[in-house]
């Protein structure tokens, strides 16, 4: 039977009302996802004439490339967002001669690429993202002809996936054409504000060098609204609330291993996790390394007061009451609340502190106040002792830290326990191949520098500590009524299929599409009763086509580009991909772009996270999405990961926490996944298919899982997306310990793995590999994947029982999805016009 496929587009390009409620939400989020770093009294600005300059300026990057790219409808420069606040920017012609510098950049880049393409050169498309020119000198007399004594220079990089961030091509600092203009700048004019419009921690070693620079803002890339969040925020109009997600070092050089870090020690294939649990602030705290920004860093234009009012210890959850107060006159604003708790020194090595639990108040006028609370069960606080697989709190003093920032809190109290105690035991986990020797120990007294003897202690008995444990088990396969009934009329082979993806170019078989898609589920079966489901792209919003033409046998082919790389390829290759606007009649699908991963959890905001999950979730059910591929959620290891935009912080709990919230926002929608991502270590992009993460059981468990952790059983995130690169010498995808053991047997997680684009296969992981260790859908998929599944189950060779499992995980999702739904109301149609 010849099925028509169907969609969601629209015939008309006009302006939904969903699109306006989700600019409005992005444009919220973009406000609290801006830091405030530096400010002397410079900002914020009444709007009037303003000199702004800087690669940032007018072509603002909103957020990195790759799969991670948004096709919105219009995203707001920097420049538009303050001429809209009634801003004068006179300096006009410094920023045209800009953009012709960047269009004759990117037509060498662009010739280059063709070249390379035509000769079959491997050209990683994604991994050489076009670099905003520096820009050109900024003069004397454009200084004069600016007529302004306030000056605003805006630096922007780009990054993206497949590729790490080079020093040596001042990805990460400033370029020495870039320190003259500001040295030029700040020397003449009054007010000299700094923006720094990259995606990740950026080097802000010249702020030693250069005089007279009065503010600096960290932009990050902050979506489609960002360059009018901006404008209000340094005109005032909003007092700016957003916190570091990460440590900002002096240099570049004082983060752990820094110079072995990916390529920078030649050796991309073995990366050790050498600094073991001292990831960000946690070594900077323990080693005494003084950060140029702490993490939970950034200022405001008003004050607060941030009093203890209680500590509350009951059973096993510690509770801090706090009030906190605008001790301000003239601006309303928010304050996040950090509380840090430092664990006792015995035994086990231990970090000087780890973040706890924070909470973002209300708007706070002028001498209003708020009382907050921040809760945590103490045994988040243990640690994971090596020898005997086990969480562990020991005994003694866990003191409390309230504060502002990881560097600016005071002791509220020490919990004291009575005895160690094993909060959970667990089993081993990816064991090492090469040993990880890690770093020495900090040398840290078990007084944790506390002086105050008046401290108030409040005791806690172990017996009031649960001890956890698991059942390590083959998970049951899924059953319900309506999964069954798909399951049990299916062969094997055709299991083969459910458990593989459409393929890469999307084509075959569908009952419904989301043009852009990054992939769909099997459409082999529909006559089966199993539709396939369309799975899109973020983090920062629906990676979906824009505009598509209709063409003349029913199908659907975009007009432009889904990735900014394609932009480059040659145009006669376009003329054959790209569908042509002129001659056929076009449909749309309009997605927001909102703050990239970094910035949202810059607003240290999990309600207003949740928020931007659920404008997420209404665009997935208006275009049909049933699976986003995000949020990504690795933590920052280092700062020239490529990809640390898309991901939230250097800490696993703000991690997991602001990843529960948004899958919380999306999962809100019936129907609606969220695919929590990378799972897991995929802290490198260059070689990202082969890298191999050397660590250590504790670092993995207490930093790199414990973000995905709390996702899952906080968030209840229905699907997780495993990463390209290998822990401990086996591919993530094949990982029986990750897949199974822990996110199944110690979390209970019940959703649905699926690999990352063609991460199995010849020299990577294998497919049947995949599938036997929980990992249930390979992903695009194709023929290949499937038929070489198919070809293992005839010869025996496949475990039909894990291929059951699987397939039972994938029809669950799908059975579950809006899709379905319509799906079934067809074939009922069907059924009733025989
Ligand atoms: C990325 C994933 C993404 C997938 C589909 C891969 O290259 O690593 O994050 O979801 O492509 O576009």
């Amino acid at each position: 039977m010849k099925m028509k496929i169907r969609n969601k587009t629209a015939f008309t390009d006009e302006v939904t009302p969903l699109e306006k409620e989700n600019a409005q939400v992005s444009y919220e989020a973009a406000l609290e996802g801006i830091v405030l770093m530096e400010n002397d009294g410079t900002l914020p600005l009444k709007p009037g004439k303003v000199a702004l300059y800087g690669a940032g300026a007018g072509m603002t990057i909103k957020g990195g490339t790759g799969s991670g790219e948004v096709n919105e409808r219009h995203a707001v420069s920097i420049l538009e967002g303050m001429e809209e606040a009634g801003f004068t920017v006179t300096t006009k012609r410094w920023l045209k001669g800009y953009e012709e510098e960047y269009k004759k950049g990117e037509e060498a880049y662009a010739a280059e690429f063709r070249r390379r393409m035509m000769k079959l050169d491997i050209v990683n498309m994604m991994g050489t993202p076009y670099q905003y020119p520096f820009g050109q000198p900024v003069t004397i007399e454009d200084v004069q002809d600016s007529d302004t004594d306030t000056c605003i220079y805006v630096v922007a990089r780009q990054a993206g996936e497949s590729a790490d961030r080079k020093l040596k091509n001042f990805e990460y600092s400033l370029s020495d054409e870039e320190k003259a203009n500001l040295a030029m700048c700040a020397a003449n004019y009054e007010k000299m504000i700094v923006v720094i419009n990259v995606g990740a921690v950026f080097d802000m070693s010249f702020l030693d060098e250069i005089a007279g620079i009065g503010a600096v803002v960290y932009y990050a890339q902050q979506g489609m609204t960002g360059g009018k969040a901006f404008a209000d925020l340094i005109s005032g109009k909003v007092s700016p609330s957003a916190k570091t997600v990460d440590t900002w070092p002096k240099k570049y050089e004082d983060i752990p291993f820094a110079m072995d870090y990916s390529y920078l020690n030649g050796d991309v294939d073995e990366e050790y996790y050498r600094e073991g649990i001292y990831v960000g602030y946690r070594y900077f705290d323990s080693y005494d390394v003084e950060p140029r920004y702490p993490f939970g860093y950034g200022l405001s234009y008003t004050d607060f007061s941030v009093e203890n009012e209680n500590v509350l210890v009951d059973g096993a959850k510690v509770t801090v009451t706090a009030k906190v107060t605008n001790t301000g006159d003239t601006y309303a604003g928010k304050e996040v609340v950090q509380l840090y708790v430092s664990c006792p020194q015995t035994g086990m090595a231990k970090e000087y502190q780890k973040l706890a639990a924070f909470v973002k108040t209300d708007e706070l006028k002028p001498g209003e106040c708020e009382t907050v609370s921040l809760a945590f069960d103490i045994q988040d606080a243990a640690s994971y002792r090596e020898d005997d697989a086990a969480f562990v709190l020991e005994k003694g003093d866990y003191i409390l830290r309230l504060g502002t920032s990881s560097r600016d809190t005071s002791a509220v109290a020490a919990v004291v326990l009575d005895d160690d105690i094993v909060t959970e035991q667990c089993a081993h986990i990816c064991p090492v191949v090469y040993t990880v020797k890690e770093m020495e120990a900090p040398m840290l007294t078990d007084t944790h520098d506390i002086q105050d003897t008046d401290l108030e202690r409040i005791p806690l008995k172990t017996a009031d500590i649960a001890t956890a444990g698991h059942q390590y088990a083959e998970p049951e396969i899924y059953s319900s009524p309506v999964t069954d009934a798909v399951l049990n009329v299916l062969s094997d082979e055709e299991l083969c299929d459910v458990v593989t993806g459409a393929g890469a170019s999307g084509g075959g078989p569908k009952f419904f599409e989301a043009p852009g898609s990054a992939g769909y589920t099997t459409g082999e079966l529909i006559g089966k009763g199993l539709p396939n489901v369309c799975l899109a792209d973020g983090p920062a919003g629906l990676r979906l086509q824009k505009t598509s033409v209709v063409m003349r046998n029913g199908r659907l082919k975009g007009v432009e580009p889904m990735l900014s790389a394609m932009n480059y390829i040659p145009d006669f290759m376009k003329k054959f991909t790209l569908g042509n606007p002129e001659k056929r009649p076009c449909v749309y699908q309009f997605a927001t772009s909102f703050p990239v991963g970094l910035a949202l959890a810059q607003s240290w905001n999990t309600a207003l996270v949740e928020r931007v999950g659920e404008a997420v979730g209404k665009e997935m059910e208006r275009y049909g999405v049933t699976y986003w591929l995000a949020p990504g959620m690795n933590i920052h290891r280092n700062p020239l990961c490529g990809r640390n935009f898309e991901y939230y912080s250097e800490d696993p709990l703000l991690t997991g926490k602001i990843a529960a919230a948004m899958s919380r926002g999306v999962q809100s929608r019936r129907g609606c996944y969220v695919t929590i991502k990378h799972f897991c270590c995929n802290n490198q992009e260059d070689n990202r298919n082969h890298t191999n993460a050397n660590v250590n059981e504790r670092a993995l468990r207490e930093i790199y899982l414990r973000g995905f952790r709390i996702a899952v059983q906080e968030g209840h995130a229905k699907a997780v997306m495993t990463s390209y690169n290998k822990v401990n010498g086996i591919y993530t995808n094949n990982s029986y310990d990750l897949l199974t053991k822990v996110l199944r047997n110690e979390w209970g997680f019940d959703g649905l793995v699926m690999t990352d684009w063609f991460a199995t296969g010849k020299g990577v992981g294998s497919h049947s590999g995949a599938i036997e260790a929980g990992n249930d859908l390979i992903m695009p998929g194709g023929k290949s994947a499937a038929g070489e599944l198919k070809k293992r189950l005839r010869a025996g060779e496949l475990d039909t029982k894990a291929l059951k499992r699987c397939a039972a995980n994938v029809i669950r999702g799908i059975t579950g999805s809006r899709i379905y739904q319509a799906y079934r109301k067809m074939e009922k149609k069907n059924v009733s016009d025989e």
